[in-house]
């Protein structure tokens, strides 16, 4: 069953201003969305642009909380853009994640960014997730959860994992030199102890399930059981 709220981060590798079409699609399906009385908070990651600022202040010496304060002005720019898109000129972008649920609870839908240095705009969404009690989707640039590096030989996606094994392995995979997964650490710590059912998957799978369709399962990425 359904819910009445969702939240939805789409990875700046996803939605970024060098790729303008994705933002009018990415409108679209939260449109759709809106319209059928789901009511939706988007959650804007930065992408190429923001590691662009990042690398060249981090060249100039910068600390990395003035980097991460970088990588969170383009988040909020990218999530003005698809205010923009939504027909929504004007319009404030949250702040904070309470300050990001109350406008949902309120308004019926709010597009933000990053709040605060430490993390990424996934932990956003799953804080907005954790305090709406609502379901997450992740829209990144992998079709889901690998057991390791998808590149590698032998790697199998997970049709379903719970949250304490994802966090194990965001964890693992941060402590390794040079090493990412696919979502945050910090945010599989609050996935987990949110209890936040989480989708994750690519945006081609979400393009053609849409949001009430990935909420019912409808996608090959990976379900997170919170
Ligand atoms: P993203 O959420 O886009 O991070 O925020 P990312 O995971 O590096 O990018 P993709 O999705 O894989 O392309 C960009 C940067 O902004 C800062 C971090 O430095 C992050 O790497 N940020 C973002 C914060 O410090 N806090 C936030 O709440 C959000």
């Amino acid at each position: 069953m359904i819910g009445l709220y969702a939240v939805v981060a789409l990875g700046g590798s996803v939605l970024n201003v060098r790729n303008p079409d994705r933002i009018r699609e990415a409108a679209d399906l939260i449109s759709e969305a809106l319209e059928s009385g789901l009511k939706t908070c988007v959650v804007v990651g930065g992408g190429p642009v923001a590691r662009e600022y990042i690398n060249v202040a981090r060249d100039l010496g910068a600390p990395e909380t003035a980097l991460d304060e970088l990588g969170i002005t383009v988040t909020r720019l990218n999530a003005a853009l698809l205010n923009l898109a939504l027909g929504r000129p004007g319009t404030d972008v949250p702040e904070t994640p309470s300050e990001a649920a109350e406008t949902v609870r309120r308004e019926g839908v709010a597009v933000c960014g990053g709040t605060h240095p430490g993390h990424t705009t996934d932990a956003v969404g799953a804080m907005i997730a954790e305090l709406l009690q609502a379901p997450l989707i992740i829209v990144t640039n992998v079709d889901g959860i690998y057991d390791r590096d998808p590149s590698e030989p032998g790697a199998r996606k997970f049709r379903e994992i719970s949250a304490r094994e994802l966090e194990r392995l965001a964890f693992e995979a941060d402590l390794e030199a040079g090493g990412s997964f696919v979502v945050d650490p910090v945010a599989t710590k609050i996935i987990r102890r949110g209890r936040v059912t989480t989708h994750v998957l690519s945006w081609d799978d979400f393009k053609s399930a849409g949001i009430r369709g990935t909420l019912r399962g409808r996608h090959d990425g990976t379900i997170v059981r919170g």
